[in-house]
């Protein structure tokens, strides 16, 4: 669980990812595709996903990059309630564990990429107060597959 500092210097490094969720979700997603391309297989219903360019104009990547930055944000107004966390987590673990069978091992990747954009945009101490937030969500993202 997170101590209230933590909680306050977690919060206060999302709102600066968070004013620009659109763009800067959909820089994490562009990055996760062309980075690591197995993972575009999960969304092949998704079109233009040939280059970088095309997927940053994507309303699909973008309207999914928004929605990855919302449900993160709804995470971070309850790091201090980890029920209230969890019950966020839980259920998002399990649809893509079950119904969207996403190889756990993304997750981790992912959230790499949400810290290294947070570090080029905002530093490495924005970086620091962010890491025990997203290590929270691997963790307990891993746990619903055990
Ligand atoms: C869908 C969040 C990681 C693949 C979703 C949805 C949310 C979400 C909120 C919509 C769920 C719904 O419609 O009920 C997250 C978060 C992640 C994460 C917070 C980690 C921090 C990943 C990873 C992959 C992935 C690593 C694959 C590499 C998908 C796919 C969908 C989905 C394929 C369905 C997209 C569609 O058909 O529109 N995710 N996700 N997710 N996610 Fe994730």
């Amino acid at each position: 669980s997170f101590s209230e500092a933590e909680v306050q210097s977690a919060r206060g490094a999302w709102e600066k990812m968070y004013v620009d969720a659109e763009d800067n979700g959909t820089t994490v997603l562009v990055r996760m595709f062309t980075e690591h391309p197995d993972t575009k297989s999960y969304f092949t219903h998704f079109k233009g996903m040939d280059s970088a360019e095309e997927m940053k104009q994507s309303d699909q990547v973008r309207g999914h990059g928004k929605r990855v930055f919302t449900a993160i944000n709804d995470m971070v107004q309850h790091l201090d309630n980890s029920e209230a966390f969890l019950g966020i987590l839980n259920p998002l673990g399990k649809k893509h564990a079950t119904q969207l069978k996403i190889d756990p091992k993304n997750f981790r990747i992912i959230c790499d990429i949400i810290l290294q954009l947070m570090e080029e945009k905002f530093g490495g101490d924005c970086k620091a107060s962010f890491e025990k937030v997203t290590n929270e969500i691997c963790t307990h993202l891993n746990n619903v597959y055990k």
